[in-house]
């Protein structure tokens, strides 16, 4: 079948065909298009995303993107549309569900809502195929800007939450040492470009909850470290506090996320989120799974920011599972 997916729930409008087949254990995907218009330069002034400002810029590109699909595909056709229900920005949300809802009619096609996690979660699906089932039990690592999460998978379809972040998540945590550091939004490429520079085990910041018996995080603590730190030296090495902050972020995530897999017999781990571009993350955890005999799953670069191919997988698994969300945005959404 073929599915129109869209995606507006924080700072990038997303627009993607794709072509899906398969059952839930074993999905087919082919992305067709992936259109993404990102407002990164527009937030960027004020070190964040402003929901409004997402709103407006949603509105503007949806139609453009749209119509850029249709002069590509002059006879554009689909079987189902998906939109993001959340979670995410309110205001955002809304241009993208309303928007769906205005072309399903015109197109008479069903309207699947998607979850943003179950995007991010499923993303790898988009490049790699899976062969058989022997990849479960698995240990999912979900890490954005406004989660941070850890999943244990018994199939595509079950899964449980082992933990979460308390407080801020991963990439939020990346994105306010980033302003510490005077360094652009989105503050994560930027930390990670600048720790290449800098020494990892300059600065030893702490590891919080490393060693508490649960698969929950805290990043706030660490971001209060560095803060800090930076107080107390003027002088201080940038390079060398980005270096060691990543440092002891991923220390955190891959060393909890390995002992889930652990304790669990997972027998691969899935790595996604918009940090999950991160280079570094992805060679530690893939070290981990391997030392674990596990397999290790991670999408592509150009699927681990938010995007509409994601949620063409999420919203083709919730048509396979018939679990439908409500085409209201942020009802009870959370994974
Ligand atoms: O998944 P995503 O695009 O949006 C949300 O759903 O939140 O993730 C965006 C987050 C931002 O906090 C950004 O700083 C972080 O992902 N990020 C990174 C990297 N690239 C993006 N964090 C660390 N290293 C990166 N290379
Ligand atoms: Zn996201």
């Amino acid at each position: 079948m073929k599915i129109l997916a869209i995606e507006t729930s924080c700072d990038e409008t997303g627009i993607a065909l794709l072509e899906a087949s398969g059952p839930v254990t074993r999905p087919k995907l082919k992305v067709l298009e992936n259109f993404v218009a990102s407002q990164i330069k527009i937030h960027q002034p004020f070190g964040g995303v402003v929901p409004n400002i997402a709103k407006r810029e949603h509105l503007k590109n949806l139609p453009i993107l749209f119509k850029k699909l249709q002069k590509k595909y002059p006879k554009l056709k689909f079987d189902i549309i998906t939109v993001t229900v959340g979670p995410g920005l309110e205001p955002a949300l809304w241009t993208g569900i309303t928007f769906a809802q205005s072309l399903a009619k015109e197109y008479n096609v069903p309207l699947i809502g998607a979850n943003h996690l179950e995007g991010h979660l499923y993303s790898f699906l988009l490049s790699d195929k899976i062969k058989s089932s022997n990849i479960f039990p698995a240990v999912a690592l979900i890490v954005s800007g406004g989660h941070t999460i850890i999943l244990k998978l018994d199939s595509f379809s079950q899964w449980k939450r082992l933990g979460e972040t308390r407080d801020d998540a991963a990439g939020e945590a990346f994105d306010k040492v980033a302003r510490l550091l005077e360094l652009s939004y989105p503050g994560g490429p930027q930390i990670e470009s600048l720790a290449k520079k800098g020494n990892a085990h300059a600065i030893a910041f702490p590891r919080p909850m490393l060693h508490d018996k649960n698969y929950d995080f805290s990043f706030s603590g660490l971001k209060t470290s560095v803060l800090y730190y930076m107080r107390e030296h003027a002088d201080a090495n940038k390079a060398d506090v980005a270096a060691s902050f990543q440092e002891a972020a991923l220390d955190v995530l891959t060393k909890k996320t390995a002992r889930a897999a652990q304790a669990f017999g997972a027998r691969s781990i899935m790595l996604s989120g918009g940090v999950a571009a991160n280079k570094a993350l992805r060679k530690r955890l893939q070290k981990e799974a391997e030392k674990m005999g596990c397999k290790f799953f991670v999408p592509e670069f150009k699927y681990n920011l938010d995007n509409g191919a994601m949620i063409g997988v999420a919203g083709y698994m919730a048509h396979l599972r018939k679990k439908r969300f409500k085409i209201q945005a942020n009802g009870s959404l959370e994974i």
